[in-house]
């Protein structure tokens, strides 16, 4: 770090002082030991929630793993959240844990490599850009339910993906996408997003079985990636894909899988998340018919039979708590990482330069001190400790898709309450599955079973 100044010296000595004092955060005994090491990898891999959950019990709110040369850093405190996220920001960056998969999309980037396509995307989420995929969305899901076989069973988190990946690529890049190919792309997407879930210690470029199977997804996504840039579906509004064009033109192949990178940023965070939340919304639901009776009399009241619209959103405000409760119990987006680029104090502990930080949401948003009885689906409950509470995020790295989420999210809920009651097929064990987001761990069969509400005229 150069110091420039004299007020620039006491900042950066009063940090330096700060730092002595800094105490190392507790956690398990380093080790070299290869066997241990794979021993601790493999336990936080078979059960990464669990895992994280019992070091928090033994350790308190911050712990920090040594495994070989690398520290990693675990904490759950609202108060460190703050500090890596918005005061201290400056001292990370973005972790690369996920960085096959987004490459130099804005997810993963930082300084000038984020900030331009950053600049560029945000048009596309104001307020008013929002509600403008209003139509797109009500369309698609009052398509979904029309098609939909009330009392057959069917794999419920495919239904919704295919919903969510649909909403994303009408709104943002005009592009529909027919059956084979929305099929197609969501199960190359799932190798790519299941590739985080080994421990693969082999370079990307050896010709492992593994190895090849993500090569021919990521070849498959690149060349429907590339028939969209290279024909942009004609569109009379300006979408996200003509602004990517117009503010950072292809003129070099670097600049064309920078695009790409965004596109498939977009895809993946776009719907995969989304996805999660209403699935798990809808399982929350299902064992909850008391809140789901609440629900259905906001929606009949609200809506009745007819059509959602941009302005019945406002009005839904239990609907709103019954989502939000939801992203608490299991946020789609478990886990924040990120990686210290100087030595740095949080929270009175010490933080080594070139270490991983993850911000743990999940246990965060699971502490009984914030949420009594935590693992309890209770919309009612006030979400009163925003702290304590941030399932898109936080700071300068914020979601920039949070209120298109959540437009599309609550449209959902509500337009399937007007109609039908999401029961889990019986004997489903439902589990979860931590990988880049939080998922099902197995296809959720589920059946609509229609609701009996006598309509009005
Ligand atoms: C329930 C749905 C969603 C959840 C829970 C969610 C969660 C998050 C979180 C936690 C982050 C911050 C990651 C970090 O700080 O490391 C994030 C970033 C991001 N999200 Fe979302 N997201 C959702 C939906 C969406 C949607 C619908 C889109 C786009 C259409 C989207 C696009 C993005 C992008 C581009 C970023 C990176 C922002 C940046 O770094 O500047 N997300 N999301």
């Amino acid at each position: 770090m150069t110091v420039t100044n004299a007020s620039e010296v006491e900042r950066v000595e009063g940090h330096a002082l700060s730092l002595q004092s800094a105490k190392e955060p507790p956690g398990p005994a380093h080790t070299w030991n290869p066997l241990r090491m794979s021993a601790t990898m493999g336990a936080y891999f078979a059960q990464p929630l669990a895992f994280v959950g019992e070091q928090f019990q033994r350790y308190g709110d911050i712990f920090q793993l040594r495994i070989g040369p690398k520290r990693f850093y675990f904490s759950r405190d609202p108060r460190h959240f703050d500090e890596v996220l918005i005061r201290k920001a400056d001292a990370f960056a973005k972790g690369r844990r996920t960085g096959y998969v987004f490459r130099q999309g804005i997810l993963v980037t930082d300084g000038e490599r984020w900030r331009r396509p950053a600049r560029s995307i945000q048009p596309n989420f104001t307020k008013a850009a929002i509600g403008g995929y209003f139509g797109i969305m009500q369309r698609l899901t009052s398509r979904l339910l029309a098609d939909a076989r009330p009392n057959e069973v069917f794999e419920l988190d495919k239904m919704v993906s295919g919903l969510t990946l649909e909403v994303v690529c009408e709104s943002l890049f005009a592009q529909s996408l027919s059956a084979d190919a929305r099929e197609a792309l969501l199960a190359d997407l799932g190798v790519i997003e299941r590739s985080v879930e080994y421990f693969d210690p082999l370079p990307h470029w050896m010709p492992t079985p593994h190895h090849l199977k993500l090569w021919g997804a990521s070849a498959r996504i690149d060349r429907v990636v590339g028939q969209l840039l290279r024909n942009p579906p004609a569109t009379e509004r300006a979408t996200m894909l003509s602004k990517l064009l117009e503010d950072l033109p292809p003129s070099s192949a670097g600049d064309y899988r920078r695009l790409r990178d965004q596109i498939v940023t977009m895809y993946f965070a776009g719907y995969r998340t989304s996805a999660h939340a209403l699935v798990w919304t809808w399982c929350l639901l299902a064992h909850h018919p008391e809140v789901e009776r609440r629900l259905h009399e906001e929606v009949d009241a609200v809506i009745g039979d007819g059509v959602p619209t941009l302005e019945h959103l406002p009005r839904l405000a239990f609907t709103s708590r019954v989502v939000n409760e939801s992203m608490r119990v299991r946020p789609p987006s478990y886990l924040l990482e990120r990686i210290a680029l100087q030595d740095v104090d949080i929270g009175g502990f010490r933080v080594r330069r070139g270490s991983e930080v993850f911000l743990h949401i999940y246990w965060m948003q699971h502490d009984p001190r914030w949420y009594p009885e935590p693992h309890l689906f209770i919309p009612e409950r006030p979400l009163e400790n925003p702290d304590a509470y941030c399932p898109f995020g936080s700071g300068k790295r914020q979601c920039v898709g949070k209120n298109f989420a959540l437009q599309e999210i609550v449209l959902a809920v509500a337009a399937m309450a007007q109609r039908f009651h999401v029961r889990l097929a019986p004997g489903h064990l439902l589990e979860h599955r931590p990988l880049i987001t939080l998922g099902p761990r197995t296809p959720v069969p589920a059946l609509l079973v229609p609701r009996t509400r006598k309509l009005s005229a």
